[in-house]
Parts: C-alpha cells; sequence; structure tokens
C-alpha cells in the first residue's frame, strides 16, 4: 500500500511516499480503504516547530479521514465490510472527561496517521459517517468540525438568541458559523478581507468585523451587543487575539481557548481577566460521544461543509503548499 511519510521536520519537502506490507485486522479491528483525509492547521504548525503538543518524526501525517471497511478482525460487532466511516480525533477518548493519555496518542504527531491508502484500527476508533455526505465532505469532521461542537456545546450548551464571536475563515470557524445558526444564535464573526467577510455572510454571519482594517474588534463587537458582550468566543487566534476576545466577552460568557493562529506576545495582567468576568476553559477537540452527536446534528439539518479545494492522492503535497499559503477558506481536503 501507498503512504505517506514526514522523513524528517522542517521543511515540506520531506513529505515522501513509501511503499508498504498491507496491515492485517486484528481481534477488534478493521481494516479501512482510506477515501479522503483533511488538513488542520496542526498539521503545517509541526511543519514550522509551532506545534505546542510536540510531536515524533517519521509518522504518517493527517489526524481525519473518511472510508470504507474493506475487512473485520474477530469479534467486530459493529461494522460490516463495506460501510463508511470516519475516525475519531482521538483514539481513546469515548466520552466524559478527558483521559490522562490524550495528548501522546494523537495521529500524525505520536502516532501514525491517515494519508494513507489503507489503515487498520480498532472498532472503537471510527462512527458511521453521515450518509447524506461525500468521503470528501466526511473527511472534514473529526477535527475542525468537532471542535467547533465542543467549544458551543461545551460546559454550557449554546441557547437560541445567544451570540457567538467566532474568528477567521479556517476549517474551526467557518464550522462554529454554520453549527452556531443550528442552534439559533446570532454570530459575529471576524475576518481579513471583504471576499471572505461576504462568504462568511453567505454562510449565516450576522455582522463580519474586518481585524485587520479593526485592530480594536473588542470595542465594535460590544457596540454591536449594545455594550453587553457575547456570550460564546470561540478563541482560534491565541495570544494575538485574547485581549480583543476578553473586551467582547459578556460577564459570564464563556471563552473557549482553541488555537494559537496569530502568536504574537499577550499583554495581560490580572485585572484584565478578573474585569472581563468570562469563564475560560480549554478545548482538545472533543470524544466520540461528541463526534455521534455532531453527526445526527449534520444529519437532521442537511448542513454542508465548506471545502475550498480537493487534491488528489498522488498532489498530497501541493495540498499542503495550498495550505501553507493561508488563503483558503474552510478546509482542504485530499481525495485518496
Ligand atoms: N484545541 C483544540 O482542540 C483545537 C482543535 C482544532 C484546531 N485547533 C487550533 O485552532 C486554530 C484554528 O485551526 P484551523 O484548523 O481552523 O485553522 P486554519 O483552517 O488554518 O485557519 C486559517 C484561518 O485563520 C484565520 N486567522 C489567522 N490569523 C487570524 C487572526 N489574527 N484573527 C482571526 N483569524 C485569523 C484566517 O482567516 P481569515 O483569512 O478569514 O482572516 C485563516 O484563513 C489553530 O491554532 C489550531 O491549531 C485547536
Amino acid at each position: 500500500m501507498k503512504v505517506y511519510r514526514f522523513d524528517r521536520p522542517g521543511s515540506l519537502e520531506h513529505l515522501t511516499l513509501h511503499d508498504e506490507a498491507t496491515p492485517e485486522p486484528e481481534r477488534g479491528e478493521v481494516l479501512l480503504r482510506v477515501r479522503a483525509s483533511s488538513l488542520n492547521y496542526r498539521d503545517i504548525a509541526m511543519i514550522h516547530g509551532t506545534y505546542l503538543r510536540g510531536q515524533q518524526t517519521g509518522l504518517i501525517p493527517l489526524s481525519d479521514a473518511a472510508g470504507e471497511i474493506l475487512a473485520v478482525g474477530k469479534g467486530v460487532t459493529d461494522f460490516k465490510v463495506g460501510d463508511r466511516v470516519i475516525n475519531t480525533f482521538h483514539p481513546r477518548w469515548y466520552g466524559g472527561d478527558p483521559p490522562s493519555t490524550l495528548g501522546s496518542e494523537s495521529y500524525g504527531s505520536h502516532r501514525d496517521g491517515w494519508l494513507t491508502e489503507l489503515k487498520v484500527v480498532s472498532q472503537e476508533a471510527v462512527i458511521a459517517a453521515p450518509p447524506d455526505l461525500s468521503f470528501e465532505e466526511a473527511a472534514t469532521l473529526p477535527c475542525a468540525a468537532l471542535t467547533a461542537w465542543t467549544s458551543l456545546t461545551g460546559l454550557r450548551a449554546l441557547r437560541p438568541g445567544q451570540t457567538v464571536l467566532t474568528q477567521g475563515s479556517g476549517g474551526v470557524s467557518v464550522f462554529a458559523v454554520q453549527l452556531a445558526r443550528l442552534f439559533g444564535a446570532r454570530v459575529i464573526a471576524t475576518t481579513s478581507s471583504a471576499e471572505k467577510a461576504a462568504r462568511l455572510k453567505a454562510l449565516g454571519a450576522d455582522e463580519v468585523i474586518n481585524y485587520v482594517e479593526t485592530p480594536a474588534w473588542g470595542e465594535r463587537v460590544r457596540e454591536l451587543t449594545e455594550g453587553r458582550g457575547v456570550d460564546r468566543v470561540l478563541e482560534v487566534g491565541g495570544a494575538g487575539t485574547l485581549a480583543q476576545s476578553i473586551k467582547a466577552v459578556a460577564s459570564r460568557g464563556e471563552i473557549a481557548l482553541i488555537g494559537f493562529l496569530a502568536s504574537d506576545t499577550v499583554d495581560l495582567g490580572f485585572n484584565d481577566l478578573f474585569r472581563s468576568g468570562g469563564i475560560f476553559y480549554r478545548i482538545s477537540v472533543g470524544h466520540r460521544a461528541g463526534l455521534r452527536d455532531l453527526v445526527r446534528a449534520i444529519t437532521a439539518s442537511g448542513l454542508k461543509p465548506v471545502i475550498d479545494t480537493v487534491f488528489p492522492f498522488e498532489r498530497a503535497l501541493d495540498a499542503w503548499r495550498h495550505f501553507d499559503d493561508r488563503a483558503f477558506m474552510g478546509k482542504v481536503v485530499i481525495s485518496h
């Protein structure tokens, strides 16, 4: 079978194609024909050495995929040959609080990922794919969509009429705009261009602020909420956006700490955090039960993931280059 590996860190050019033996499913495992995979920011952060959780070298990259079951091992009861599935981001977080092993089992950083023709995993590490989505669409769900879902359902589930703030037009944020609308929430989004602003509005954002033209966008968010602030922030920028998010959040509003896209230094003190009155918590994508809930919501609502470009497996390196250009919107996908 054909697989890609990053033989050495530090450059996209170290992504190389290998021919490897076909794996056999053992008891409780399934063999998948991987049909599509998708990129997330962590997949480029690992190349640039900015990934916060650390990584091993020589692994098959990518954490997200969709495929069909080619064979099942003994004792597999949940799936049969031909079933369409997607993987869970955390292979052994089924529900409840995260296990202590969470950070050391991630695909692409700590174990082989999904940029491969075939893969064997436990039947507990996949769930049924949404029936109405193509493999390419379904492959966008395990990380970006579940992260948005976990952030919106989070400590307290979002309620109709509440206001959500999203940042930019990457994978997590575009799903957040779409999903927040399913909850009946009002959405205020930020982005860097007029063209992306128009597309975010078409997807359901009620207000869009250009964060390049309006660097103090936290104040603008307060104006748009009659001074109250938003009920939930999906904080994907990190150090470079947190100060504005704190200005934008309502007292007792939630700030879901997700990402580190804007890597500037943060200039915040205790008083800033105290005055904000917000509730801060870190997101780690989400668990298997959450992914199941998300798939149900997608199926019931007819939500379609926003795919920027699909690259064929043979041009996987071009997918990374396109992703690294940072001009896309939504998800970049590889068709296997
Ligand atoms: N904790 C978790 O569980 C978890 C899960 C998934 C992802 N993440 C993290 O969350 C972040 C987003 O991931 P992703 O895969 O969605 O990223 P992505 O698809 O690569 O996002 C790219 C987009 O981010 C936007 N952006 C960049 N700088 C920004 C800024 N200063 N303010 C607002 N938007 C900005 C840009 O949108 P515009 O062009 O519209 O400005 C850009 O197109 C990453 O740091 C990722 O590592 C964390």
